[in-house]
């Protein structure tokens, strides 16, 4: 079924962007082969100083998460299968030039952390190399169909982090970091667009296994990409910075919610007709949105509890204050 899936992948390969036509990270980046390189960079260094620790945490989580592409790339192989490693198939062209594109996402946010002073880089290098080692456990290695309907998700799930870390960073007055993200979220947004058409297509040609595999994915809850990150010194590092993610607002479980509502309405759940145990599935599957937001609900009128978290990609500050008050 995924190899039918080809013409219409080819198709779709449009929603690559031509390289000469794409962003690179040196575009949104201090040129520090011009003259005036020091002022320019001082000024960069003097925009970011706006970002608070909080945001800060989002966004080093992000970019480690972003960094750990080569476990990604190897998770869609099995969808995409190319021996040769160079295959002119379309899913082999697809996952060459969505990898592609996708690695300007850590490059890029790795240079802008770097440049601007702000984490203690050697801290987040381990976590990268410690993610990279212990691998990304997705949990759909039984069907390929999984794979899709998860990244659909997760492009999606990014998009928004991105986008709202985006707005945030505009707010606090930090417009190179407001635009960096703007521009990785507008990458998330297209890639999205292409795992969703998929899997909707999976929906018209072969609709009962991909209601169930959708149904598998999401009583899994969706596990986030970096999952297993680690420094070699906080255990619950990824637990830590989930919560960050939440108190700050940047995706909560609200998000979650509307992520499942929109797949949905894509893949017009709610439309088709199905009989029997699917029609049980398919019902889950429609309140499933109802049943975050009801969550986000009762979490929002809570203030978070727990330890007071410090991380050392900030030199071990803590944020357990913040994280104990209203959002940012
Ligand atoms: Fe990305
Ligand atoms: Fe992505």
């Amino acid at each position: 079924m995924i190899e039918s899936l080809e013409g219409h992948v080819a198709e779709h390969l449009s929603l690559l962007t031509p390289v000469d036509q794409i962003w690179q990270p040196t575009d949104y980046l201090p040129d520090l082969t011009a003259e005036d390189w020091a002022d320019r960079l001082r000024d960069f260094r003097e925009a970011a100083r706006a970002i608070p620790d909080e945001l800060l945490v989002v966004l080093v989580g992000n970019m480690v998460t972003e960094e750990a592409l080569p476990n990604y790339a190897v998770s869609l192989e099995h969808i995409a299968k190319d021996p040769t490693g160079a295959g002119e198939d379309p899913w082999a062209c697809w996952l060459r030039g969505w990898t592609a594109e996708e690695n300007r996402h850590g490059d890029l946010l790795n240079a802008y952390l770097r440049l601007t002073g702000r984490v203690d880089m050697r801290a987040v290098e381990v976590t990268i190399h410690n993610l990279i080692r212990n691998g990304f456990a997705p949990g759909h290695e039984t069907h390929p169909y999984e794979g899709l309907i998860y990244a659909s998700f997760q492009e999606r799930a990014t998009r928004i982090t991105h986008g709202n870390l985006g707005k945030r960073a505009a707010e606090q007055g930090e417009p190179n970091l407001a635009k960096i993200c703007r521009k990785i979220a507008a990458d998330e947004t297209r890639h999205e667009v292409f795992y969703t058409r998929m899997v909707a297509e999976l929906f018209e040609r072969d609709p009962e296994t991909a209601l169930m595999c959708y149904r598998a994915v999401l009583k899994r809850i969706v596990t986030m990409p970096g999952s297993r990150m680690t420094d070699g010194r906080d255990p619950d590092l990824f637990q830590h910075y989930g919560e960050v993610v939440q108190s700050t607002g940047i995706y909560t479980s609200r998000d979650y919610a509307s992520v499942i509502r929109h797949l949905n309405a894509a893949w017009d759940l709610g439309n088709r007709s199905f009989s029997g145990k699917a029609a049980k599935v398919q019902d889950y599957l429609c309140k499933q949105p109802e049943r975050y937001e009801r969550l986000a609900d009762d979490r929002e009128g809570k203030p978070m509890e727990g330890p007071v978290s410090s991380f050392s990609w900030i030199h071990n500050r803590s944020l357990g204050e913040a994280r104990r008050g209203p959002a940012l």
